[in-house]
């Protein structure tokens, strides 16, 4: 559909001897803010790895904006900031972002642009090496952003953060979602859940949910994100039973 910037279609995906996903289904709307949240080991980068069109897979399919992941058209349109992004921590800011621009084939202005964009022209001279924590994540976002992509994928950016500085960065998603760009981003901290426009909570590789923050609230009868994704999970568990067995069977498999 042209309204999803990403649509996922019977996704199957193995890694090493586990199953992370055996059939998942899901859409992602453009021009908000997606969270993708969920314990660690639950599938989030292996995802956000199909929808950028790097992860291998074993079936489904994965459509990002109007393409097949991972087309060479989609190169330019989506951008990835992996997990732990790396940036030069011993050139400054500016001559970070020139660096990033020139790999992609964009030029001076463009890093200027995004260093004015995610607020870092103050510290255009600085090394990034120097800077604080939640400064340093604003140079990968900016990496991220150059070009101008069409859909921005990031996974876990404001991990290590604290929670004023994670703030922060949810804003800046915001700003960049309402000038039309497509966040998706990931986070296994559930007070992140609060900040998206749409929430994708996943645990064991299967959507427990696929909802708004004020509608996972609702439905729980809860104010703290973490007690809703536990009500979830166990309103899960009693309508799924079969799931639980075939997970307790593959850990047993696992352990053999
Ligand atoms: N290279 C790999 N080889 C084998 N198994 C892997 C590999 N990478 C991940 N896995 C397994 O795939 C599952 C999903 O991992 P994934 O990295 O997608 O989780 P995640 O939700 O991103 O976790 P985290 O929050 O810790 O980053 C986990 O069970 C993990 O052990
Ligand atoms: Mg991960």
């Amino acid at each position: 559909m042209m309204n999803n910037a990403v649509t996922v279609e019977g996704l199957r995906v193995r890694r090493g001897r586990h199953d992370v996903f055996a059939g998942l289904d899901l859409a992602i709307p453009r021009g908000q803010v997606t969270g993708l949240l969920g314990p660690s080991g639950c599938g989030k980068t292996t995802l956000l790895r199909a929808i950028v069109g790097v992860q291998r897979v074993r079936g489904g399919r994965v459509d990002v904006l109007g393409e097949r992941a991972g087309s060479a058209s989609l190169r330019r349109r989506v951008a990835y900031g992996t997990q732990g992004a790396a940036v030069y921590p011993d050139l400054s800011v500016r001559q970070n972002l020139r660096y990033f621009a020139t790999v992609i084939g964009a030029g001076k202005d463009e890093a200027e642009r995004v260093m004015d964009r995610v607020g870092l022209t103050p510290f255009a001279g600085q090394t990034v090496g120097a800077l604080s924590g939640g400064q340093a994540n604003r140079v990968s976002l900016g990496v991220a952003l150059l070009g101008d992509p069409e859909l921005v994928v990031l996974d876990e950016p404001t991990v290590g953060l604290d929670p004023v500085l994670r703030a922060e960065l949810w804003a800046l998603f915001r700003a960049i979602a309402d000038a039309g760009t497509t966040m998706l981003v990931s986070s296994h901290v559930m007070d992140e859940a609060l900040r998206c426009d749409r929430l994708i909570l996943l645990r064991e590789g299967r959507i427990v949910a696929a909802t708004t923050p004020a509608r996972l609230l609702q439905d729980t009868g809860t104010t703290d994100p973490e007690r809703a994704f536990l009500a979830l999970i166990a309103r899960d568990a009693e309508v799924a039973p079969e799931h639980r067995t075939t997970r307790r069977e593959r850990r047993t498999e696992a352990g053999s």
